[in-house]
């Protein structure tokens, strides 16, 4: 099996442009599986399922009709790139990424990325539950008040009014719910290295991913 790199971590912690920049660096495959759970949310509020139906959101899931074309995200023919980004989505994700049907659901689809020559995945349990054999895992964490700044300056320069209080309380209830549920909660996995990226610059992140792979 091609080789996998895996990085988990906290909502805002950088995983995400961190697993795009190695992935680019090294020429492998990318997966970003809280898109999975983002693209699984908005198919669910498309459909008008409520949000305590599990085996529905469940099935939904299964069979999301996804397809991506270069950076777009298309699902049932429609560019969902940017809606895929909003509030909205990532509040209605974090709470069905507890439904262990859901997370079921979405197993297979995350196993079909790892193709040659390698793929960098990240999420909550990359390291834990969908690739426990891979070559490297990274726990990326950033001091919360510093993830709440990054996310406000994103979306600031996005265009997007934003609120760095409410902000800093949604990330704090992100954590919540991801390191305290029952099914695949967000911990790191025994062999992973852990990075505070707090005070680091991208840049310093990527070349000490990079350098823990060459090593
Ligand atoms: O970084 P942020 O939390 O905004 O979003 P994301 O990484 O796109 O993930 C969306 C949601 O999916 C998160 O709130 C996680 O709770 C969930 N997720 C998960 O449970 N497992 C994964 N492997 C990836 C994401």
């Amino acid at each position: 099996l091609p080789p996998v790199i895996a990085i988990d971590g906290p909502s805002a912690s950088g995983k995400g442009t961190l697993a795009a920049i190695v992935a680019k660096t090294l020429g492998w495959h990318q997966l970003d599986s809280g898109m999975l759970y983002r693209l699984s949310a908005l198919a669910v509020l498309k459909k008008n399922i409520q949000s305590d139906n599990e085996a529905e959101i469940a099935k939904v899931a299964r069979n999301l009709n996804v397809c991506f074309v270069g950076q777009q995200v298309l699902l049932d023919n429609d560019d969902v790139s940017d809606v895929l980004r909003t509030e909205e989505v990532g509040a209605l994700a974090s709470r069905i990424a507890a439904y262990p049907l859901l997370r079921q659901a979405l197993f297979e689809r995350q196993l079909a990325f790892r193709k040659a020559p390698g793929l960098v995945a990240d999420g909550r349990d990359m390291g834990t539950v969908i690739f426990p054999d891979a070559k490297l895992k990274i726990f990326l964490i950033a001091d919360v008040n510093e993830r709440a700044q990054r996310r406000y300056k994103q979306l600031i320069e996005k265009g997007i009014s934003a609120n760095l209080v409410s902000l800093l309380d949604d990330l704090k209830a992100r954590d919540e719910r991801d390191m305290h549920r029952s099914h695949a909660p967000l911990v790191p996995a025994k062999d992973a290295i852990i990075i505070d990226s707090s005070t680091l610059s991208i840049e310093e992140s990527v070349a000490k991913v990079l350098a823990y792979w060459s090593a």
